[in-house]
């Protein structure tokens, strides 16, 4: 189809993908979006056969494509699903939708298709009962960010830090002989996360959904030996440990991302050579790449652990912290093309400050944007505008 530059509003349609009819296109169009402008490399995402993987263990979820009128080339495709999160402020908790995935084939740009899937995944929303969508987006994506804030009226929350670690580039450090890590129960992580976070901005009401999910590699918590901490491990009186924690301790939970996807780096790249056009994740972990070393490090297809649910009490949960995190890198060393561990946390987080103590450990900003659905902020309960600064983010493993 001879396409001319201008609205293609008549000559579009959005539906739902069909994967009998779609999946060899949608495919297809992830690999042209992402090619970049060089000829050398090229960067891939395995998707392990799946392209619904990172919305599907949502129990509603939906994935638009944007098909030409006539020839029914699919030339768009976005993702979209539904969670019940935490407000961070007395009002409880909210219906929200999550859109990602948003990609446009690079010949069909500025033709507003990229609006028409945003109003029709927004529209998919609303029918489900979402009071809000939000999304994410590298911050120097400035297509995507025109498109959220000045076409589609987001407005920007805040960013957030994306830490990335390549396994090989970091020295093998052992926790200390001081320091005790446990794994939790799931029933015992539940409690202490509901206890602590359940409060806190975008926490998912089904935690115990995502903490007993397969991906789910577990929860640890690391304290000083020299301390206790009583009923961790009874049976009885559960709810008890909660209120007898150590004076320092920290939280963290593992998530097997690379049994959903997997990355993959062909050619030769150098840090120079990855260009900012790439699609969303796979921005954010290779624009994380400092050292041109760890491309060579990442050759090949590789995975990666996602740390989430990180919190830490007291004077000395940074230092707790570090050896959870060293901790993690040891069990992704025994996984087979694991190749990273990787976290998202709020840059106000206190923990943040703690996180970036390697030199090998890299770091981006994810610039989050959010938008009130039925328009009408004024008699909106919640002010998500106050609320800008994220102080305290619960990242969603499911989202990553
Ligand atoms: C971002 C993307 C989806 C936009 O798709 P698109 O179909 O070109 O968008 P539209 O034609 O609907 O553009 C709507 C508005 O977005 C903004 N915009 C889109 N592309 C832009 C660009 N290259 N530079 C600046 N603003 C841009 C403009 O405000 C535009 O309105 P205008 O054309 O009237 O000025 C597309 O560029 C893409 O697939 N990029 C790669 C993947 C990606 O980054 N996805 C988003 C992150 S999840």
């Amino acid at each position: 189809m001879d396409l001319k530059h201008g609205s293609m509003d008549n000559n579009v349609v959005v539906r739902e993908f069909n994967r009998e009819k779609d999946w060899e296109v949608v495919e297809k169009l992830e690999r042209n979006c992402e090619v970049g402008s060089r000829k050398d490399y090229s960067i891939l995402t395995n998707t392990l056969g799946d392209p619904l993987c990172r919305v599907r263990l949502h129990p509603l979820h939906v994935m638009l494509v944007a098909e030409l009128v006539g020839d029914g080339e699919v030339v768009g495709v976005v993702r979209g699903c539904m969670k019940c999160v935490g407000t961070g402020l007395e009002t409880g908790q909210v219906w929200m939708s999550y859109i990602l995935g948003l990609r446009v084939s690079p010949k069909h740009r500025r033709m507003g298709i990229g609006l028409k899937l945003m109003k029709s995944v927004e529209a998919w929303a609303e029918r489900n009962g979402a009071r809000y969508v939000f999304l994410a987006t590298e911050e120097n994506n400035a297509a995507s960010i025109n498109l959220f804030v000045l076409k589609c009226d987001y407005i920007k929350l805040s960013s957030l830090a994306i830490l990335f670690q390549p396994l090989e580039a970091c020295s093998k450090k052992n926790p200390s002989g001081d320091v005790r890590i446990e794994k939790l129960t799931v029933e015992k992580a539940i409690s202490l996360y509901k206890d602590r976070l359940g409060g806190e901005k975008f926490f998912p009401a089904d935690i115990d959904v995502i903490l007993k999910e397969d991906l789910s590699l577990g929860t640890w918590v690391s304290y000083f030996k020299e301390e206790h901490w009583d009923g961790l491990h009874c049976k009885e009186n559960d709810k008890e440990f909660l209120s007898k924690t150590p004076s320092s301790w920290a939280i963290l939970s593992m998530w097997k991302t690379y049994e959903v996807y997997k990355l993959q780096v062909k050619g030769a790249p150098s840090v120079r050579c990855i260009n900012t056009t790439l699609t969303h994740i796979r921005s954010k972990i290779l624009g994380c790449l400092r050292a041109p070393s760890s491309c060579e490090l990442l050759a090949g297809p590789f995975g990666f652990l996602f740390l989430y649910g990180l919190h830490g009490e007291g004077e000395r949960m940074g230092d707790l912290m570090k050896f959870l995190w060293c901790f993690a890198l040891s069990l992704a060393k025994d996984v087979t093309d694991c190749k990273a561990i990787v976290t998202e946390v709020s840059n106000c987080d206190p923990l943040c400050g703690h996180l970036s103590w390697g030199s090998s450990i890299s770091r981006i900003n994810d610039v989050w944007f959010l938008k009130k659905l039925g328009g009408g902020a004024g008699n909106d309960s919640i002010n998500w505008t106050a609320a800008s600064q994220l102080s305290r983010v619960f990242v969603d493993p499911r989202d990553f």
